[in-house]
């Protein structure tokens, strides 16, 4: 669908908001906190943002988008070339974030741009007057987007400035602070995080070491992809609507592989982490290698993310 540029806004030097209104009569669809767009630019790409305003707004979606230095084309594109007034060309929202509503407490964890999400949340959760509070760690005050969006809520903030501090935020130290402040067991609490990739991963260790299995993360970029040694073989995919069987050879990816055989399939970030690319499994054994499906979905083997998983079993049925 379309939806038209109404404003855009510097937050910082790097960071921009935007917000998106319905092109004609037919209101925007409503959303759920953590959900996310894919945007598809006129360069091609397609791109997946997090929508950060309160859900319970009706007709309008925000985005914060940082200017990434590594940008292919996408955040490059929108900092230099999006005007008020154009048109993006976007798709309904989805959630591989969704919050969960029946904790006594809630942490949420931010790094940098990795706010937008967990400000939805916030938002979510102060309509709800659910208890929780917000750890929002940046690399210095001045980088760090929608501050005054972060304190608007009656829930406490810890702020963390790498710079002021010397050195990343402790947050074993501070999640166990909040939890024996608050006398809460690993079940009264759930725990969400989205940031950079080392943040996530102190972040998944500390709630490790903390026995905290409610702990979520959303990644901007999937890890390092570690193929294993099966995905260096030659395998083939049955592709069951198509009508078509095609090997993927060790020097390929199952993307390229479909690809090269004119198999239309819908794609964002192309690094495992949006779950625009999910594709049901009728048989065989994906190499789940994206950052979307929890373990169990992974052990169910009944959907995968194409763009970056591979296979492990000689032949993989898809429903394309
Ligand atoms: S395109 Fe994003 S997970 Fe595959």
């Amino acid at each position: 669908m379309l939806a038209l540029v109404k404003t855009i806004r510097f937050e910082t030097d790097e960071v921009i908001s935007i917000e998106l209104i319905s092109n004609d009569t037919t209101p925007l669809p409503s959303f759920a906190a953590g959900d996310h767009i894919d945007i598809k630019l006129p360069n091609g790409l397609n791109k997946s943002y997090s929508l950060m305003n309160n859900p319970a707004e009706m007709g309008r979606y925000v985005l914060g988008i940082l200017k990434d230095p590594s940008s292919k084309g996408g955040s490059k594109w929108i900092h230099e070339h999006l005007r008020v007034g154009m048109r993006l060309d976007i798709s309904a929202p989805s959630n591989n974030f969704p919050l969960q509503e029946r904790f006594q407490h809630t942490i949420l964890v931010a790094g940098g741009i990795g706010v937008t999400p967990l400000l939805a949340m916030a938002h979510r959760l102060h309509g709800l007057k659910a208890s929780f509070e917000i750890i929002y760690a940046a690399k210095s005050k001045g980088s760090a987007a929608f501050q005054d969006e972060v304190a608007q809520f009656s829930a406490p903030v810890h702020w963390h400035f790498d710079d002021v501090n010397a050195s990343p935020p402790d947050l074993q130290h501070l999640i166990e602070e909040r939890i024996k402040n608050r006398s809460l067991s690993s079940d009264d609490c759930q725990l969400y995080a989205c940031g950079p990739e080392p943040m996530l991963n102190a972040f998944l260790t500390a709630c490790d070491h903390l026995k905290l299995q409610h702990a979520y993360i959303e990644r901007f970029k999937a890890p390092e992809a570690q193929a294993s040694l099966e995905t260096k073989t030659t395998y083939t995919v049955a592709l069951k609507r198509s009508n078509k069987t095609i090997e993927v050879t060790p020097e390929m990816t199952l993307l390229q592989a479909l690809r090269l055989n004119d198999i239309d399939v819908v794609t964002s970030c192309e690094e495992g982490v949006c779950g625009a690319c999910e594709t049901r499994v009728i048989s065989g054994q994906p190499d789940h290698l994206d950052s979307v499906l929890s373990d169990q979905e992974r052990s169910k083997n009944t959907v995968m993310m194409v763009c970056v998983s591979g296979c492990h079993s000689p032949l993989l049925e898809l429903d394309l």
